[in-house]
């Protein structure tokens, strides 16, 4: 672990992976590590040879254990109002992401390991993984995004289960409740899988694939009158995109098609 490079960045392909490097901390998130993330996840989002972002942590134990609570222990009141902040602005970058970013769970994701998992657009975790929000044992609530961001993934009788009871779920429990997406088969690598896994999206067509996600968040950001307009809007883009004509060509021509994301 150095607090000097608290992720570190790594290329798959067209793939960027991002893994929290803080074994021995359980990869918390301490301040040093959600300014790295907010920077390599800009990094990811402006190089358009990257198609998608996995993140992860060091080690089979941890995805990540939420806060840094030893360096908590150290904050005043305002301090943690602060911390909040920067959780909001430099997680936002990869929840405004135009690329898909997938949290590839290698192990426990509690309280913010969680809330960062919940601010990707997709979750793929390893058979051990581990999944709660144990805020409210500690005496307070989630504050980078659980109380919003898990109710709408899971509904709000489980989210309360979760937040108010304290429940932590197993890997499949969360493929069950829809918290995760896929669970990696034994004995794989839960990044190797989802780097796989995304196959889909490194060769597919960008600007489809951005107006996507941008349609799907408006979906519980405005009332649906206003979504569909806003799917229109998006839809028009796709329109005017070369790689829709060429999808058109390649299928004429019995090929599989070559998007430029143009
Ligand atoms: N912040 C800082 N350090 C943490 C941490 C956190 N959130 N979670 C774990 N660590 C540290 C431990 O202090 C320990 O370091 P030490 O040996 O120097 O004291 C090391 O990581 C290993 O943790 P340990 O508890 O011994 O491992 P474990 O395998 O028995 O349990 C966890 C792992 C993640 C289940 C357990 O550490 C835990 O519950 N952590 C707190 C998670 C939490 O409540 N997060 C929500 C914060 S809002």
């Amino acid at each position: 672990m150095t607090e000097e490079a608290p992720v570190v960045y790594e290329r798959r392909g067209a793939v960027a992976v991002l893994r929290i490097d803080r074994e021995a901390r359980m990869n918390a998130l301490s301040r040093p590590t959600l300014y790295a993330l907010g920077r390599l996840g800009r990094e990811a989002c402006a190089d358009p040879s990257v198609r998608a972002i996995v993140l992860t942590g060091t080690g089979d134990k941890a995805f990540c254990a939420g806060a840094d609570l030893k360096e908590r222990q150290g904050m005043t009141p305002e301090d943690i109002r602060v911390q909040v902040s920067i959780y909001r602005s430099e997680l936002g970058v990869l929840d405004r992401s135009p690329k898909p970013v997938v949290a590839a769970l290698n192990g426990v994701a509690l309280g913010g390991g969680l809330e960062l998992a919940l601010v990707c657009d997709l979750r793929v975790a390893a058979a051990h993984a581990v999944l709660g929000l144990p805020e409210t044992s500690l005496g307070i609530i989630p504050g980078a995004g659980g109380t919003q961001r898990l109710p709408r993934v899971v509904g709000e009788g489980r989210a309360k289960e979760m937040i108010a009871l304290g429940r932590r779920l197993t890997a499949d429990e969360a493929l069950g409740w829809g918290l995760v997406n896929r669970v990696t088969p034994a004995g794989r690598d839960v990044v190797d899988d989802a780097v796989e896994w995304l196959a889909p999206v490194a060769n597919g067509a960008p600007i489809a694939q951005a107006a996507a996600l941008r349609a799907i968040a408006a979906s519980y950001e405005v009332p649906l009158e206003r979504g569909l307009e806003l799917e229109a809007v998006y839809y028009d883009e796709t329109l005017r995109s070369e790689d829709r004509l060429e999808a058109l060509r390649a299928f004429a021509e019995k090929r599989k098609p070559s998007f430029k994301g143009a």
